[in-house]
């Protein structure tokens, strides 16, 4: 078989040219990193379980309509998925203090916010993803005005479901990344949602014991990565009761 052809490799993925004209096959990796790249590792099996979990919440996403750039899973590491033009901005989604926030801000970890708060980073590696605000994206043309509408609103429908899906199976969303990217139809083009959404970029907190059960476990050196991320998928019903 012709060996296919790499398009991106990134901190937890890599992305190949699809089987046909605008799709490409993004593989996740067990590399994980923190703290811009200054700490990295492997977390045994997270390339596996972040494609199921993200598979099946894209899924979940586009039965409410949320348009996703997800086609389907091919194997254990791969997804189909469309090709887009990615918006340079990291889009946060925070319902209670951690991390950043609370560091920046003097917030202690763990205190619901008053109202649903999203910001934004510049997706720039070598300046460490800056937090922006809104005159910053329009200042500077990272996208138009209603690029950062719709991103703003799927932000808040994404965050709605799931909350609700989390607490479902007793876990709270603390906080969440998403990246949008344009999908082009001639002169068109639309946002959708892309990249992942795993526990890499999540912040997922059991409800009854506060136990963290996402990346936070890697960056704080707790311990118990897999096995963290192996609950978020049990819990889902990825994978058998155990
Ligand atoms: O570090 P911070 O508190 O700003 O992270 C907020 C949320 O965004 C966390 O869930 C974290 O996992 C995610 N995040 C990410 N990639 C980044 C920065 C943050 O997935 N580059």
């Amino acid at each position: 078989m012709a060996r296919r052809r790499q398009i991106y490799e990134g901190k937890a993925k890599i992305l190949y040219e699809g089987p046909e004209p605008g799709t490409l096959i993004q593989y996740f990796k067990d590399d994980a990193t923190a703290f811009n790249a200054q700490k990295r590792g492997t977390i045994n099996g997270k390339g596996v379980l972040n494609n199921r979990i993200s598979e099946h919440i894209f899924t979940l996403l586009g039965h409410i309509g949320v348009p996703t750039h997800f086609i389907k899973r091919l194997n254990m590491r791969e997804q189909l998925v469309r090709q887009v033009e990615i918006v340079p901005i990291e889009v946060v989604v925070r319902n209670v203090a951690a991390g950043s926030i609370s560091k920046r801000l003097g917030i202690e970890e763990g205190t619901p916010l008053p109202r649903t708060l999203i910001e934004y980073y510049y997706k720039d590696d070598a300046l460490g993803d800056p937090l922006i605000a809104e005159e910053h994206i329009a200042c500077f043309n990272w996208c138009t005005q209603d690029e950062l509408h719709d991103m703003q609103d799927l932000a808040i429908r994404v965050n709605d479901f799931l909350c609700g899906m989390f607490a479902g199976v007793g876990i709270r969303l603390v906080d969440f990344k998403m990246e949008f990217g344009r999908l082009f139809d001639g002169d068109w083009s639309r946002i959708i949602l892309a990249d992942e959404i795993s526990p890499d970029g999540c912040r997922l907190w059991d409800m009854a014991t506060s136990e963290k059960l996402d990346k936070d476990r890697f960056r704080r050196d707790l311990g118990g990565e897999t096995e963290a991320y192996q609950e978020v998928a049990r819990r889902l019903g990825l994978l058998p009761e155990g």
